[in-house]
Formats: C-alpha cells, sequence, structure tokens
C-alpha cells in the first residue's frame, strides 16, 4: 500500500528524524548530565543498532508514504562509524514525488570541521548546529567536557565553505545559565546569512531535572532582542514547523534579507502540536510519534524477522493512523505527579 498517511488528528506524515547513536561526546545539563551518563552507562551494544542498510530500507518505506525530509540525529550522529556512507544511501532515494529528500542533520558541530566537505560530497543538503554560548566559560560549564566554543565556530565555517547552506545555529537558552548570552549570539550571527534560534529549555526525558524556573519563555527573549534590534514577524516557511521566523528590519523599518532571521522554539509556551508531522526513528529501530512518547514500536524485530516492504508498510500505516500525540498542548494541563512520574525517552536516543 503506497500513499500518503494521516494520522487520527489529521497530521500527515512529512519528516523523518532518525537517531544513529545514542553516545555523545559532550554532557550538556540538560541532556545528558555527568550524575546520569557516567562511565558506566549502558548504551546500546553495536549489534542492537539498525545497520544503515536496515535505516535506509525503512526510509525507502517511509518516503514512499509521504515523508519529504530526513534529518540525521543522536546523540552525536558524527560519532556514528562511516556516517557519511549512510548519508550517500539516504540521497539516492526519492520522495512520491520523485525529487530527492530534503537532508540534514543536527550536530554539536565538535567533527564537523573534519567532517563538512564528505557529508557535502555525500549528498548532505544542510547542518543545523547546536551551540549555547560565545563565552568559554558559559559554553564549557553547559557542555560540561570542556569544549571550547572556538572550534564548534569553526566546525560552522567548515559547513559553510562547504556549502552546507542554510546553516541553522540552535540556542538552548536556561535561565540564569545563558540568557545574558542572547543578545552577543544574536550580534554575532546577525548578517551571516546563519540563522539563529532559541530553543525553551524542555521537560525530555528524566534525567536533566527541568523545572519551569529555568525556563525563559521565548516572549522575553524576544523582548530583550528588541531592545537592541528591530524585527519584524515573517512568514513560516512551511507548515508545521518549530520555529516561529522574525526577520531583522533595516532603516525604512522593513525586513532587510541581508541582515537575516532569527527562529523561536517555543515548546513550552506555544506548543505546536497542531501540526506536527514528525515521526523519530531510535537508533535501535524503535519508531516514535512524538519526543515525549513513553513507548515506541518495535520495527527492527519486523526488520530482522522477515517481514516484507509491504508488511512493514501495513505496520508503519497502522501506527501512524491511530497517533494522537500532542504532549506539549497537553503539558499544562497534566497534574505535577503525572509530569513526574512519566517514563520518558532521553533526548540523547532519539535526537530531539
Ligand atoms: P529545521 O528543519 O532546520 O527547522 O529543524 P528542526 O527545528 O525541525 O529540528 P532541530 O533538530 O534543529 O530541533 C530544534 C529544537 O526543536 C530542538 O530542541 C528539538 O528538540 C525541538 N523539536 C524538534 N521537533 C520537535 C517536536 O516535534 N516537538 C517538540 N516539542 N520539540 C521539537
Ligand atoms: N530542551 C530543549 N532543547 C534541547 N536540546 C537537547 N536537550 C534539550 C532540552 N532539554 C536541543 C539540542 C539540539 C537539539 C536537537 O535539541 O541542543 O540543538
Ligand atoms: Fe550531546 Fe546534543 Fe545532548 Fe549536548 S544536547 S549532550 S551535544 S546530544
Ligand atoms: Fe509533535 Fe509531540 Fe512535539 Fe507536540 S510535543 S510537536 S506532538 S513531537
Amino acid at each position: 500500500p503506497q500513499g500518503r498517511l494521516l494520522d487520527r488528528l489529521q497530521r500527515p506524515l512529512r519528516d523523518l528524524r532518525i537517531s544513529v547513536t545514542d553516545r555523545c561526546n559532550f554532557r550538556c545539563s540538560y541532556c545528558m548530565p555527568k550524575e546520569v551518563f557516567g562511565k558506566d552507562y549502558p548504551y546500546l551494544p553495536h549489534a542492537d543498532l539498525l545497520t544503515f542498510e536496515e535505516i535506509t530500507r525503512l526510509a525507502r518505506i517511509f518516503l514512499a508514504h509521504g515523508v519529504r525530509k530526513i534529518r540525521l540525529t543522536g546523540g552525536e550522529p558524527l560519532l556514528r562509524k562511516n556516517v557519511e556512507r549512510l548519508v550517500e544511501m539516504l540521497a539516492a532515494l526519492r520522495t512520491v514525488e520523485g525529487t530527492p529528500p530534503e537532508l540534514t542533520l543536527t550536530t554539536n558541530g565538535s567533527l564537523l570541521k573534519r567532517k563538512a566537505r564528505a557529508l557535502r560530497d555525500a549528498g548532505l543538503q544542510r547542518v543545523t548546529v547546536s551551540l549555547d554560548a560565545l563565552d568559554d566559560a558559559v559554553f564549557q560549564r553547559m557542555n560540561d567536557v570542556g569544549f571550547p566554543v572556538a572550534e564548534v565556530l569553526e566546525g560552522i565555517e567548515a559547513a559553510r565553505q562547504a556549502g552546507l547552506a542554510p546553516i541553522k545555529v540552535n540556542m538552548v537558552v536556561k535561565r540564569g545559565t545563558n540568557d545574558d548570552q542572547i543578545v552577543p549570539m544574536a550580534r554575532h550571527f546577525r548578517g551571516t546569512g546563519i540563522v539563529l534560534r532559541f530553543i525553551e529549555y524542555m521537560d525530555v526525558g528524566s534525567s536533566n531535572g527541568w523545572c519551569m524556573d529555568e525556563v525563559l519563555p521565548s516572549a522575553e527573549v524576544r523582548a530583550r532582542l528588541q531592545q537592541a534590534f528591530a524585527l519584524v514577524p515573517l512568514e513560516p516557511s512551511s507548515p508545521g514547523e518549530t520555529a516561529e521566523r522574525w526577520g531583522y528590519a533595516g532603516a525604512d523599518g522593513r525586513h532587510d534579507p541581508a541582515l537575516g532571521e532569527v527562529g523561536f522554539i517555543s515548546s513550552v509556551t506555544q506548543a505546536f502540536c497542531r501540526d506536527c508531522n514528525r515521526a523519530r526513528l531510535s537508533t535501535e529501530g524503535r519508531l516514535y510519534l512524538c519526543l515525549f512518547a513513553e513507548r515506541g514500536y518495535d520495527l527492527r524485530t519486523l526488520l530482522r524477522g522477515g517481514a516484507s516492504d509491504d508488511d512493514i508498510a501495513a505496520s508503519l500505516a497502522a501506527i501512524w493512523g491511530q497517533r494522537a500525540d500532542r504532549y506539549s498542548e497537553i503539558r499544562a494541563s497534566l497534574p505535577p505527579e503525572t509530569r513526574r512520574s512519566a517514563r520518558r525517552i532521553e533526548m540523547s536516543y532519539i535526537g530531539g
């Protein structure tokens, strides 16, 4: 059965986020805090990981059901050995429209200097780099492994030179930790063609000790930016987009494309579940219908148990057809006990 799928809330399946490793060389406190992800943390054994052939086979089936965009995530996706080979295999696939899928990757940038060119040659179109501060002390406190800002900036520069554009930079904002970096980050990337996005700190997983006090609402981030720069709202570039876009205005008060734009990802204060068209495939081949899901659907057993493409497609259609997830919209109405006790998947496992 080929064709486009709709879930119970009439949302199509458009975007597939594939996690290729559950490991990372950073220990961001909001994602893989050292206390939980220590030396003895039980990462997935190699045999449990989907192979590149298995990932590509699933991706082909997803594309036949309306997916247009594929994003590789982790952990840190560039830690997966020969990931550029996987990029090459995915770049050869086609959407139902007959076009290559939009192919991108979210990375912490630490290995980008070394890998940008090979990724581009393999068919990657763009990258999103996480960077939470320009000040080394602040950044190193957040990545918790002493990784310097300069090397991430070099990675971004290598990506730019390789033609991986447009580049986006993700900054998770934590009140009291890096909120003094909002304006410096904006100033640094304004006019460079790189799109900086401010992300509200989210209650993903159950190990980051999330509390609302550390969330700086996007409205407040924007107000701080507007004290330094003139901003005008922009139209969304695609339905179901995570970020709300604002452009820098020129002297005439209108958006000046040469100055560029910023984005606000406000999962906590302004949920964007209504048009959420994203599915997530974990490193070991479980399909998750929401970032905050408590369970996934095991596709690896199907793959390794001799199921045909049609069998897998039928499962996918059934799973997507009964999807009703909209966690961010209902978060506020959940009793705090329920929120705390939820056994949710970790961001490093599902790639955000
Ligand atoms: P673009 O296609 O480049 O716009 O990327 P993206 O925003 O879809 O993905 P990215 O990996 O850059 O994620 C940005 C932030 O949005 C991260 O903090 C993600 O965890 C978060 N995010 C992405 N998709 C979802 C989603 O479906 N729900 C929620 N709540 N957060 C999401
Ligand atoms: N809240 C918001 N964003 C997060 N990310 C990781 N953990 C969190 C969290 N708790 C971001 C990363 C990366 C993206 C995929 O998700 O910084 O940019
Ligand atoms: Fe690694 Fe990204 Fe998680 Fe930081 S947010 S620990 S860089 S996966
Ligand atoms: Fe989609 Fe779940 Fe995020 Fe809502 S909370 S936008 S349903 S992934």
